[in-house]
């Protein structure tokens, strides 16, 4: 064999579409969520006939395919003329007005530059009122005011709503008058057992890697793994890595020590949007992880000292910290016999798991 051949033997890689591995990759079949999408698409039908459509709460643990079914719906709609399509992610977009510029990105309006949100939802008003309209508002409890939702409640005369959120007390936190307009129906998007959570990390892993490279006990372990800790997310992470832990030895097969190799690197695994996970959020949760089980009200009085924050702004952080599964917030009960909560620092629990 001569010396390329054998260079080139060493490079051959295990992966040969990685980006099926990517959490925002959209699989083109969203398995073992048939009857969600039908229900998500009952929701919808009345705008075919030109009627308004009914507005719904999604909601779900983290890593469950809400989102991956909602924008497998929306690109089912771009076949239908009369039907716009918006998806707006409230981590970015958590203002009336962020929501205002993405949909008109969305919709290629390109007149927005020193206009105010009011002027900016009268254009999107125009455009969007000579259709229907399906709104997709994922991760909505991360918005800080309810103005866009009241602009789209208003403005637009034929639409759907989709509400997507990890947690359903989320809604009671509306306010009465948003919640009488709405008349939200639920659905709730369960955990996948674990045969399911098999086929689809066994779908990812046929597309993602070359044949014939994963021992079926490496292959089972991440199953189990996935199946307990009930995020699909952390499947594909686990996936990838001991993918590139395997790669990285010159191992032409991924077997079981490189996944529990792969186990180890979960704790690095912070976030599902590490780019927009502020750094003041780091900050936090460096100090709730020195100070794990104190009450929240020690966290925000320690917390203080450095930042200038209202105890409001202070609470929403620590809901972020804790829908990313990377604090525990329990209820208990104060010495001085009120309600108050329990903080622990939680992704290093998961680590001490394996
Ligand atoms: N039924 C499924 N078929 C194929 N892939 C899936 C399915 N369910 C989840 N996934 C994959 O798992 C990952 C997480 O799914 P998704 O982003 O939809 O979770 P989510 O329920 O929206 O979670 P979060 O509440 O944290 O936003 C995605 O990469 C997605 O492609
Ligand atoms: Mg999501």
């Amino acid at each position: 064999m001569g010396l390329f051949d054998e260079m080139l033997k060493d490079s051959e890689s295990l992966f040969l579409n990685p980006e099926q591995l990517d959490f925002d990759f959209q699989p083109k079949l969203i398995l073992y969520r048939e009857n969600e999408q039908k229900y998500i698409a009952s929701c919808i039908k009345p705008l075919f006939q030109n009627r308004n459509g009914k507005n719904l709460l999604v909601y779900g643990s983290p890593g469950v395919g809400k989102t991956v079914s909602l924008k497998h719906v929306i690109n089912e709609l771009e076949e239908y003329d009369n039907i716009s399509s918006i998806y707006l992610n409230c981590w970015k977009k958590d203002t009336a007005h962020k929501m205002a510029l993405e949909i008109c990105e969305q919709l290629n309006y390109k007149w927005i530059h020193n206009k105010t949100t009011d002027e900016l939802f009268k254009e999107i008003k125009n455009i969007l009122n000579k259709k229907t309209a399906v709104f997709v508002i994922d991760e909505a409890d991360k918005l800080t005011e309810m103005n866009g939702v009241y602009y789209i409640l208003e403005d637009i005369y034929k639409k759907t709503i989709f509400f997507i959120t990890n947690n359903k007390d989320w809604l009671i936190s509306l306010d009465e008058r948003l919640k009488s307009r709405l008349i939200l129906e639920e659905i709730e998007f369960k955990p996948y057992n674990l045969e399911q959570t098999k086929g689809i990390l066994k779908q990812r892993l046929d597309y993602a890697f070359v044949g014939n490279v994963w021992e079926n006990a490496a292959f089972n372990k991440i199953v189990e793994k996935t199946f307990e800790l009930k995020d699909i997310r952390l499947g594909l992470f686990l996936l990838r890595e001991a993918g590139n832990i395997a790669e990285n030895s010159s191992s032409k097969k991924i077997n079981i020590n490189h996944v529990e190799d792969a186990m180890k690197k979960l704790d690095e695994y912070k976030t599902k949007n590490p780019e927009e996970f502020e750094e003041d959020l780091n900050i936090l949760l460096e100090l709730i992880k020195l100070n794990s089980g104190k009450t929240i009200i020690d966290i925000y009085d320690l917390y203080k000292k450095d930042n200038e924050i209202s105890y409001r702004t202070f609470k929403r952080k620590i809901s972020k910290l804790s829908d990313n599964k990377l604090i525990n917030v329990k209820n208990t009960v104060s010495e001085k016999g009120g309600k108050t909560f329990i903080i622990n620092y939680s992704s290093m629990k998961k680590l001490d798991e394996f």
